[in-house]
């Protein structure tokens, strides 16, 4: 089976649950916090697939709903939204005790609770690339181009 009618399988019924969806309208490492899921998501699965992991729907899943947060307190978000993240998705989906360590734990090191499993660390470790990509595509850009802004106004203002 193609590999992305197989993705789309596993997680269809997460794409049609309003909460969820409402993730597009947050901004996340300069794109939606909907994107960045979905694209930790399909690197998880993908790599799940290659290596013939018998729990790859669950890891897949788990790793979707690893930022499912709706709050914009950046500061206390950074340290608290994998607790976050859990809670809703365990309001909203079925999920196994893996699942619940894989969201819980992404943000290893600096989160409460630590993997327990060998995907738990696939999944953190996947976020943090997929994470670093996007940062410095969608969001570094932009940041560069402030500076420089700010810098030649600042020598123009000079002379
Ligand atoms: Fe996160
Ligand atoms: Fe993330």
């Amino acid at each position: 089976m193609n590999w992305e009618i197989e993705f789309n399988q596993i997680i269809d019924d997460i794409l049609l649950n309003e909460k969820f969806i409402s993730l597009k309208y947050i901004i996340h490492h300069g794109i939606s916090r909907l994107d960045h899921s979905l694209h930790v998501a399909r690197i998880t699965f993908l790599v799940c697939r290659k290596f013939h992991l018998k729990n790859t729907a669950e890891i897949t899943r788990a790793a979707l709903l690893h930022d499912f947060f709706t709050n914009s307190n950046e500061k206390k978000a950074f340290y608290k939204h994998p607790t976050w993240a859990l809670e809703n998705a365990t309001n909203e989906f079925a999920l196994n005790d893996m699942q619940k360590n894989i969201i819980a734990s992404h943000m290893f090191p600096i989160c409460k609770t630590l993997p327990n499993c060998k995907e738990s660390f696939l999944v953190s470790t996947i976020d943090k690339v997929v994470a670093s990509y996007e940062l410095t595509k969608y969001k570094a850009p932009i940041e560069i181009g402030a500076i420089l802004i700010f810098v030649i106004n600042f020598l123009a203002i000079q002379r």
